[in-house]
């Protein structure tokens, strides 16, 4: 079978080396990563087929209706791992410089640099499985923190992921506990390139 048009191809990060995230924990994410990289394209093929005759039959309708369901969970979790892994570096700086605009753009919002970081580093430590997502509203320009429940649930249609945190327990439970996801919170903050976060703002006032 060719590849269908359109189908996603699982993207590389060179991560080797990061602090606190071990490589063994990275290589095992990069494996779900790809997972849903895989079964984002499955699903698209299998509404495709269920398309080929130009029809949904009443008998077809279950099936259809249970993949489109899924195509919200495999969709955001194969893109919010790409958003996650592209905003990790070696070598990061703890905090971003004073003329990063993502930094300026939290001052505004928040009143200072410290309290969004409060804010986010709280919505990381919420209960459940999921993700810590600073985005930017692109019409006030405004930056606000949201808690995304699995992977679909919680993102805000249109707004810009600026800084993604993934606080599934696969993300951390080879290298800390359950129970201290506040280290790996920090290990997360040693670990972020602010300048792929600066890129994903919003340009323009
Ligand atoms: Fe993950």
């Amino acid at each position: 079978m060719t590849t269908p048009h359109g189908s996603y191809k699982t993207q590389t990060f060179n991560l080797s080396g990061l602090r606190g995230i071990s490589d063994k924990t990275l290589e095992m994410h990069f494996k779900l990563y790809d997972g849903y990289v895989k079964q984002t394209n499955l699903l698209n093929e299998q509404i495709a087929k269920i398309l080929e005759d130009g029809k949904i039959d009443q008998e077809e309708t279950p099936a259809y209706s249970e993949l489109t369901r899924r195509l919200g969970f495999e969709y955001n979790g194969m893109v919010l791992h790409e958003h996650y892994f592209a905003n990790l570096k070696k070598g990061a700086d703890p905090e971003p410089g004073k003329s990063s605009s993502f930094r300026q753009v939290c001052e505004d919002s928040f009143g200072d640099f410290k309290t969004w970081k409060v804010d986010f580093v709280g919505v990381g430590k919420m209960r459940g499985v999921g993700w810590a997502i600073a985005y930017q509203d692109p019409r006030t320009r405004r930056v606000s923190n949201h808690w995304i429940t699995l992977h679909e649930v919680g993102n805000v249609s249109g707004f810009r992921p600026l800084l993604v945190m993934d606080v599934w327990e696969h993300a951390y439970l080879l290298d800390y506990a359950p129970a201290d996801r506040p280290k790996y919170i920090e290990a997360f903050f040693a670990n972020v390139d602010w300048s792929t976060v600066d890129q994903r703002m919003v340009s323009g006032r």
